[in-house]
């Protein structure tokens, strides 16, 4: 009669409070895992994002009228700490980790110990799932006495790499000795005769080991297993060797990707695949390029993006620039606002530049990234190697060139290149030569090899997601657990 549940009534429903680092790349796939959760009526879900990333995300896309139609789904918003004019690129990120940490996360302990998510909240949270790069997530579970789980959204190969850094120091291998990136790392398990120092996430490439950046993510690995549980983006045919390893010291992982296409297999075998889109893009985006993609040839296209967070030099776009029309291939290239530095100032670009991009380009600031890689004439991928990018890439069956830009791409581009043979890794070269030739390689000399390969890794992804497929068993029991989980 109150509107309040009995104690009873209350522990029986299950109500995950989901985290996300506020950037796009995290943003997008928590919100996939979320919309997974809801397709589940009996799952409550509370979403909380930042301010800036849900306006954004109301500028430029459906969401709200996507998530209506789950009466189990809410969104509640956040500070993350930064000002709003405060460029959000792939130098911020320790500022916005760590004003989530000073601004966000005390707002969001009060909200789950004495606020509207409280154990004594009408909708009490039963299950809090956070981004793994968050570690005061430990204590607040633990003071409210509820389950936590981490949801790192990086690749489980970066993500190990970053838990050995300890052991690389110990062994002496970081701080590097001496200038030979190509030498191979000894001390990562399981990466032996795999892993160069150039492929190590970007952080570990300091002089020494006060530097900043190192230390916060050193950090970022030690209270990762103090979580009930551990998701990941990913699926055995891709990670398997390196899914064991984390098995070995967290046996509780759910290895539940690729989410885009686990969700949209989720909603067609329930019949709502939803007229809009499924992107949760915090930019617009330019639909103008499809239709210049249907003018075109089969696999003739090269995609060329560099994701949300990295930016790179005038000198650097200017090479790309040059290798790209050099290669007289045809290309459909993302040139993000505030991507170049220094652009906005002085954009003067050479004429031949300018002349051969009109009859074989066509450049956007912003794609339906999932749509393009999805067109039939898109036939390659020059990527930094973001997480989202390289599980979208391998499941639309187009390999990759690998531009790395920080952090986990360094071993993203890595095991595309070297182990799964996706593709080409042009890591640390930015040089119009190479490019060409990179892009004849895989566009023309190798483009069969590659399509072949890339397409078997496509059927694996694809199998993981189907029913009694390894990602879609490993959601169930996900899926189960959170319903088993009480305050
Ligand atoms: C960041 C990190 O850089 C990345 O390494 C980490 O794995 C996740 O967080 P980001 O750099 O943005 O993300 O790369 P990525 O993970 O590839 O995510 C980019 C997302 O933006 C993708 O989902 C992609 O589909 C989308 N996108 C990109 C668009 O929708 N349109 C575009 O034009 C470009």
């Amino acid at each position: 009669q109150s509107g309040f549940l009995s104690g009873e009534e209350r522990m029986a429903v299950p109500h995950v409070l989901i985290f996300p680092l506020p950037l796009q790349g995290p943003v997008n796939c928590m919100l996939k895992l979320a919309e997974l959760f809801c397709l589940h009526q009996d799952i409550h879900v509370t979403f909380l994002n930042s301010e800036h990333i849900q306006q954004r995300l109301l500028n430029c896309t459906d969401v709200q009228i996507r998530f209506k139609k789950y009466p189990n789904f809410k969104i509640m918003t956040i500070p993350d700490g930064l000002p709003e004019d405060n460029p959000r690129t792939g130098d911020q990120v320790r500022n916005l980790v760590k004003g989530v940490e000073d601004v966000s996360s005390p707002l969001f302990r009060e909200m789950v110990t004495s606020g509207s998510l409280s154990p004594n909240s009408e909708k009490p949270v039963t299950c809090l799932l956070v981004d793994g790069i968050f570690p005061f997530a430990v204590d607040i579970a633990e003071e409210i006495g509820i389950p936590l789980l981490y949801f790192d959204t990086i690749s489980p190969c970066a993500l190990w790499t970053y838990l050995c850094i300890p052991k690389l120091i110990e062994a002496g291998e970081i701080p590097f000795k001496g200038n030979d990136l190509d030498a191979l790392v000894n001390n990562v398990p399981g990466m032996e005769g795999v892993i160069r120092r150039r492929d190590l996430p970007s952080f570990c490439r300091v002089p020494d080991l006060d530097n900043p950046t190192l230390q916060f993510f050193i950090k970022e690995g030690k209270h990762i297993f103090q979580a009930q549980g551990l998701i990941f983006n990913t699926f055995e045919g891709l990670e398997g060797p390196i899914l064991s390893q984390f098995r070995a010291v967290c046996p509780n992982i759910y290895s539940v990707g690729p989410l885009h296409i686990h969700l949209k297999k989720s909603l067609s075998s329930k019949c709502s695949v939803p007229k809009t889109s499924l992107s949760n893009s915090i930019w617009k985006e330019d639909m103008s390029c499809m239709h210049w993609l249907d003018e075109h040839p089969k696999k003739s296209v090269l995609f060329v993006s560099i994701g949300s967070l990295a930016t790179i030099s005038k000198a650097q776009f200017l090479e790309i620039w040059y290798g790209l029309v050099n290669s007289k291939t045809r290309f459909l290239w993302v040139q993000r606002p505030g991507s170049v530095i220094g652009l906005e100032e002085n954009n003067d670009v050479p004429v031949e530049l300018s002349k051969s991009t009109k009859e074989r380009g066509c450049i956007v600031s912003w794609a339906p990234q999932e749509e393009v890689l999805a067109h039939p004439s898109v036939g390659g991928f020059l990527t930094h190697s973001g997480w989202n990018s390289t599980l979208e890439s391998i499941v639309e069956g187009v390999p990759m060139i690998c531009w790395p830009y920080f952090v986990d791409q360094q071993v993203n581009s890595r095991y595309v290149g070297e182990v799964w043979k996706l593709g080409l890794d042009m890591k640390d070269i930015c040089d119009r030569a190479i490019v060409e030739k990179m892009v004849r390689e895989m566009m023309e000399v190798r483009k069969i090899e590659f399509l072949e390969r890339v397409r078997e890794m496509r059927n694996l992804a694809i199998e993981s997601v189907n029913e009694g497929g390894s990602s879609y068993k490993d959601l169930d029991r996900l899926v189960e657990d959170i319903r088993l989980m009480r305050i």
